[in-house]
């Protein structure tokens, strides 16, 4: 297999810092889309990406692609691909179908159409069915203004899983979004964190895998694994790479703080699960008392997701109020990356915004706002 033609799935708004971190992983032909980046790769680097990716939801290969304006030429067409050097008897598969403008509207029969050209073409029933959610090989077919897409998803699981979050507090973010923001926030992993409102840890364990350099993929399980087509020494060597690059002893002062005792307690959990339990300082802290962390012997930054929206009560203007004091007050020389949902938080924070991101966060559009303590 040649260069292979891939499609990185991303949290809506974060497209860009995607594509920077593609570029990083030495993958060509980057080019953002709405909800997504598209490049080229070869095989080594899809391992590459999928197990060092912090950002990606899941990497797409995609395998074919041609116009059908009927259900046997989708048939034909989809059994040209070489579905033999992805399926093997013991794959339980399943085919997801959507479509758009097109002739071929019936979702359910081009999933059919598809799912009877891979078994002919391996001359075998394929396990699992076609519109299961959870067959370990997802086949994805997009008929968009005529034209058929079909990929393969060789992540599976959701790669933001990255199976250290036993407790997720409230209103979680996503890892993947997590690392965005940080790298959003240009923190260097010499530099002081501070993560006031924790929650279940996200950030500061994000940041810790960060300036530990641990693949977040090392524990992930691969469809591609399973792959007829798979060369294993090279996905092994793929793997011993990353693995030899994460480093045990660190400098960064990673401090994250929360008011309420059990959320913290699960926070500290969840450090540990991810192996990181002796790198991160935990303190139970309100905000609004918020201080420079006596371990932190630099300016630094801050990130911070505070509750907000349906699923978090209570007063959030005063939380965004304190926030903004003491972070005037107290932080000389610190920056901050916080989270709003309006216009009513930003002006409660009361703190001249440096540049700002929006992104899609539990349903809806938030911002990312970067404020620094030079010029407020
Ligand atoms: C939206 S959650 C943070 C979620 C976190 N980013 C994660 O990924 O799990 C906000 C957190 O702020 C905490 N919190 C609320 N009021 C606080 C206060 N006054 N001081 C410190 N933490 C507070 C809540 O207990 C909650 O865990």
């Amino acid at each position: 297999m040649g260069n292979l033609v891939c499609y990185a799935v991303v949290t809506p708004g974060l497209e860009a810092l995607a594509a920077d971190e593609l570029n990083e992983l030495a993958a060509h032909d980057v080019k953002t889309e709405a909800g997504g980046v598209s490049f080229t790769t070869t095989m080594d680097g899809l391992f590459r990406i999928n197990l060092r990716s912090r950002i990606c939801t899941r990497i797409l290969l995609r395998l074919a692609s041609f116009r059908a304006l009927s259900f046997p030429e989708l048939y034909n067409k989809s059994r040209k691909t070489a579905w033999e050097h992805y399926i093997d008897p013991h794959t339980a598969i399943s085919v997801r179908a959507s479509c758009s403008g097109s002739k071929l509207m019936h979702s359910g029969r081009a999933e059919q159409a598809l799912a009877d050209a891979i078994r002919d073409r391996l001359g075998f029933d394929t396990k699992g069915a076609i519109d299961a959610e959870d067959g370990e090989q997802q086949i994805l077919l997009r008929i968009d203004n005529n034209r058929c897409t079909i990929s393969l998803d060789s992540s599976g699981e959701r790669l933001d899983r990255r199976g250290y979050r036993l407790h997720s507090g409230k209103a979680p973010l996503r890892e993947t979004i997590a690392a965005a923001i940080l790298r959003w926030a240009e923190w260097q992993r010499e530099e002081p964190l501070l993560c006031p409102m924790c929650g279940s840890g996200t950030f500061a364990i994000e940041a810790a895998w960060l300036a530990t350099k641990r693949a977040p993929g090392l524990d992930h399980v691969f469809p591609f694994a399973s792959w007829p087509s798979l060369k294993e020494k090279r996905w092994q060597r793929a793997r011993s790479k990353a693995e030899a690059m994460q480093q045990g002893e660190i400098q960064a002062c990673i401090v994250a703080s929360e008011l309420d005792s059990a959320i913290l307690a699960q926070a500290k959990e969840n450090a540990s699960t991810a192996g990181v339990g002796g790198i991160i300082c935990f303190e139970q802290r309100d905000v609004r008392t918020l201080t420079v962390p006596k371990q932190c012997e630099t300016a630094g930054v801050i990130v911070c997701n505070p509750p907000y929206g349906n699923r978090v009560k209570g007063n959030v203007l005063s939380l965004y109020r304190a926030l903004g004091r003491q972070f005037k007050e107290q932080f000389s020389d610190w920056r901050m990356t916080v989270i709003v949902p309006d216009k009513q938080c930003e002006k409660a924070l009361g703190l001249q915004v440096k540049k700002q991101l929006k992104f899609r966060h539990g349903g809806k559009w938030v911002r990312l706002l970067c404020v620094d303590n030079h010029g407020n």
